[in-house]
Parts: structure tokens; C-alpha cells; sequence
């Protein structure tokens, strides 16, 4: 039946899809036989296949109705797990509604294992076929000659995608480069910054408690090297942007000038995934005169991206997440007057361009660079949607409304709210006596344990939340998801939290 659902938000319209059918999914036949409510259940149903609007009322309804009745437990659950989904989905119907586009539908492009439901894209990112064949095309042509390629036209085509990425990104072409990973760009620039000479060797660095762990463990090695001190500000939850702005700007701003050299924050927090103002946490660093770095690594393609008006002197962002590149393709973006301190992580100096920086970072030495290549054709597969903003739409949607359902499904809270998600949504779980049941969910998932057939991952980790230790989800919305993907996710937790 579950199968029967994809884009239930279509459920008005969908003449396949009968009242007989919802009944039967609800267990009809159990609620006749103890409850004697066959007539009044399908006549709801038959309001549900009628008109949106009904739809919406009445299953509110018949959510307050099963939360009074006898029935067990588990039918409870899965009543209300599937009613809250119907609420969701037609709720969002405008919006949320895969259509022709979007949805399992699209998996068909991707090259995900048949079983596997991939509710975690923030991780790893998932290519699409057609991006992963413009790679291996570049691969069979740097091995026809790859004489003529490392030594001549990799620069050439180094030179052209960076201005489309400049374009893509609205920076200028000159500041920008590709490096494998958010991990590389990022070491690159505070190994070369905080190298215990330069100038900010005296200055103090200031990072947020919520910085990605390895921006944590580059400094803690910088710091055992080179003496350099690092201040953290506590990122506290529920979060709350004003705090973290005033606590920013406090701690600047009770220090004597000249204090702090450097900072680094995270546009897009990793677990939570929540947007943080990156504009204003740079112009607050502008007024004090710190350079300020921000961490975009899950921002390309989850949220609209503009670095001119973010104005960071340094910005670093993966493609392989959230812009369907393969695996090994970020952007670095250095602003033209802070280039002239900041060197690769390798450094070789041997390839070719403009500019010291562009020489330095085109060759690290002998690698393979088509992931890099293969950025057009993500585009292309972008545009194929009908471009980013619709994408961001529909991934913007899944995550506010697949946070719903789980979240009252759970009977808990969201962490992020629709203004500060992208396509991840950090949803409370229900908190177990036992916090090992909950670590050990994700493997669970992975290893299909749920009887709904449900193979999936989804990060699960504790932060304290209004002072108490809390476990929560981080739940990524993708392309080829669709809500009856979060409905199975919250049932499949449900059912493991009870089956320890
Ligand atoms: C905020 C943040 N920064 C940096 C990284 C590191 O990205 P990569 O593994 O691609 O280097 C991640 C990865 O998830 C991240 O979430």
C-alpha cells in the first residue's frame, strides 16, 4: 500500500486511489470488528479522495479521535503516522508535490542501490549518471595524451570553469579556484594563516562551538604547534541568531582592539543543519577588523548563494554535496587583497595561470581533477529541473514538511525552523531512557532492520537543549525523495525504539 502512496499529495486527484484502499491500510477490517466504525472510517476515507480541504479537516479530526480510542499501540501509531502524512501532504500540495519532476521517479537518473532510501545527501552528496559519465568521459581523454593534458589544456580548462563557477557563485572569476574538499580548502587557508609567523601569530582566532570538527582538530594542531589561541563562543540550543550575533560582537567588542586576527564560522551548521547569518557575522568581523572565513561546505546547491554580497574575505564550498558533482570537487574563494597569504595545502607551484594563487592551487601535483570537470554537467542536470530555485524549492519543502511528520509522529520538536533550514531538517526524537538504543538506530536503519523494509541513514547525535542532553535527527532532503520517504523513516523509528 505504502508504494501505492508516492505523492499522496495527489491523493484528491488520483483516481486510482481509493477510499477501499486508505481503509484497508488503516486496518478497516480491525476497526468493524472491535470498534464497529467501519461506516463512519469509510465514509472519512471517501471524504479524503474528495477534496483537499476536507482532507486536511478531516483527518485532524480523526487524529484527536484515535488519540481517545482503544485501539492498540501500535495500530495508534501507525494511524496517526500515516493521518499526520496526509495532513503534511496536502498542506503543502502546491509546493511539495513532486509532480513530473521530482520524486522516486527521478532515483531512475541517480545510481542508488534499489533497497537503499537515501535520507542523508548532506553527508556524501549522490551523483547523478549523466554527471558521473561527463567524468569518466575527461578520464578516457586525459589518458589518450596525457602529455598534452597536464602539461597544456588542464589549465585552459581549469581557467573556463572557474569563470563559470565564478558566475554561478557571483564572484569574481579571479578569486576563485577548485580544490578535492572542504577539508582541503579549509586547512589550506589556517595552516597557511596561523603558521606561528604571520602576521596573526599574536592574534587570536575566533570560531563557534558548533565549527565543523575538523576546522576543530586543524586548530587544536595549530594551536599544540604554534602556541596559536583560539577563542570558542557557545553556540546555545534552541538556537536563537540574535544571541549568537550579540555574543559575537561582545566578544570582540570587549577586547582591546587588534585583539582577534582571524575567524571562522559555518554558513550551514553540520549537525544541526541550521543556516547561520553568515552576511552579518562578516560585517560584524569587518568592523573589528578581523578576516573573516566562512565554512559553505553543505551551502552550494542547498541554498541560494551569492559571495558578493556575503563579502567574506574567504569562502570555501563543496560541489559534491548539494551540486551533484562526484566526489573530490569544492570551490575556494579568496578575496584578490588577502590572496597574497594563502597557499595550498601541497604546495608544488607548478601549474599555470594569472596569478601566484591560481599557479599554486591548479597543480598539487599529479591527480585526477575531472570531478572538477565534470561541474557543467551538473549544471546542465540542474537545469534539467528547471533550475536551482526550483530545486531549492522542493528540497526547502521535504525538509519543512517531512520535519512535520516526523516530528508529530515523534510527538516532538523540530531544532531548525522554515527560516533557518535549507533542505536539512534536525527533528527531536522521542528521547529513550537509554541514550545507547538511539546511538546505535542509524546502523540499524542502515542494516534494514525495520519491518517496513526501510534501508536508510540518518545521523542521530545529543546536544543539550534548553540545558538538557537531547538526541535529535538530521533528516536531508533530496531530489528523488518524496514525503512517503519520511513517513516510512518515522515509522521504522517507532518500531526500533521498542524493539531494543
Ligand atoms: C560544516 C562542514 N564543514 C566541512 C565539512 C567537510 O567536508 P568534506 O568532507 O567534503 O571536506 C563538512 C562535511 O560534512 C561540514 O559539514
Amino acid at each position: 500500500m505504502a508504494g501505492r502512496l508516492v505523492g499522496v499529495g495527489r491523493v484528491a486527484s488520483d483516481p486510482e486511489l481509493g477510499a477501499r484502499d486508505l481503509f484497508d491500510f488503516l486496518g478497516g477490517g480491525h476497526l468493524k470488528k472491535r470498534h464497529g466504525k467501519k461506516t463512519h472510517t469509510l465514509f472519512f476515507l471517501e471524504t479524503l479522495v474528495l477534496q483537499k480541504k476536507k482532507i486536511l479537516h478531516d483527518a485532524r479530526f480523526e487524529l484527536n479521535e484515535l488519540a481517545a480510542s482503544r485501539f492498540s499501540k501500535e495500530r495508534k501509531m501507525k494511524s496517526v503516522i500515516f493521518l499526520t502524512f496526509l495532513v503534511a501532504t496536502c498542506s503543502a500540495v502546491s509546493t511539495c508535490d513532486p509532480g513530473n519532476t521530482f520524486g522516486h521517479p527521478l532515483r531512475s537518473q541517480f545510481l542508488l542501490a534499489a533497497n537503499y532510501t537515501n535520507l542523508n545527501h548532506g553527508s556524501y552528496g549522490a551523483v547523478p549518471s549523466s554527471v558521473l559519465q561527463a567524468k569518466e568521459a575527461w578520464l578516457v581523454h586525459i589518458e589518450a595524451n596525457s602529455d598534452m593534458w597536464f602539461r597544456y589544456e588542464m589549465f585552459h580548462v581549469l581557467d573556463t570553469l572557474e569563470k563559470t563557477a565564478a558566475t554561478f557563485l557571483n564572484a569574481d572569476h579571479k578569486s576563485i579556484v577548485f580544490v578535492r574538499n572542504a577539508s582541503n580548502g579549509l586547512n589550506a587557508v589556517l595552516r597557511s594563516l596561523l603558521n606561528g609567523v604571520s602576521g596573526f601569530a599574536k592574534k587570536k582566532v575566533l570560531i563557534l562551538s558548533e565549527a565543523y570538527q575538523m576546522v576543530k582538530n586543524c586548530l587544536a594542531f595549530l594551536e599544540m604547534e604554534f602556541s596559536q589561541q583560539v577563542v570558542t563562543v557557545n553556540v546555545t540550543y534552541p538556537y536563537d541568531e540574535t544571541a549568537l550575533l550579540n555574543s559575537v560582537e561582545s566578544v570582540f567588542a570587549s577586547n582591546p582592539a587588534g585583539t582577534f586576527g582571524f575567524a571562522s564560522f559555518s554558513h550551514i551548521v553540520s549537525v544541526p543543519g541550521i543556516i547561520l547569518p553568515a552576511k552579518k557575522l562578516v560585517q560584524i568581523c569587518k568592523q573589528y577588523g578581523v578576516l573573516a572565513m566562512i565554512d559553505g561546505a553543505h551551502v552550494p546547491g542547498q541554498i541560494a548563494l551569492d559571495l558578493t554580497d556575503i563579502g567574506a574575505h574567504i569562502y570555501i564550498g563543496n560541489l559534491h554535496k548539494w551540486m551533484y558533482t562526484p566526489k573530490g570537487s569544492a570551490i575556494l574563494y579568496v578575496s584578490e587583497d588577502t590572496q597574497s597569504m594563502i597557499y595550498p595545502s601541497v604546495i608544488s607551484e607548478e601549474g599555470q595561470g594569472p596569478s601566484r594563487f591560481k599557479i599554486g592551487f591548479r597543480y598539487e601535483g599529479t591527480d585526477d581533477v575531472t570531478s572538477y570537470m565534470a561541474f557543467p554537467a551538473a549544471l546542465q542536470f540542474v537545469t534539467s529541473l528547471g533550475g536551482p530555485t526550483a530545486v531549492m524549492a522542493y528540497t526547502h519543502c521535504l525538509a519543512v514538511q517531512g520535519g512535520q511528520i516526523l516530528s508529530t509522529a515523534w510527538n516532538t520538536t523540530t531544532m531548525t525552523t522554515e527560516a533557518n533550514m535549507g533542505a536539512m531538517v534536525d527533528v527531536m526524537l522521542p528521547q529513550p531512557q537509554n541514550g545507547t538504543l538511539i546511538s546505535t538506530l542509524p546502523t540499524r536503519l542502515l542494516q534494514g532492520e525495520a519491518s517496513n523494509g526501510l534501508v536508510t541513514y540518518v545521523p542521530m547525535y545529543s546536544v543539550p537543549y534548553n540545558g538538557q542532553a537531547t538526541w535529535f535527527a538530521r533528516v536531508s532532503g533530496q531530489v528523488y525523495n518524496d514525503l512517503t520517504d519520511y513517513q516510512r523513516l518515522a515509522e521504522a523509528v517507532v518500531e526500533l525504539l521498542g524493539k531494543p
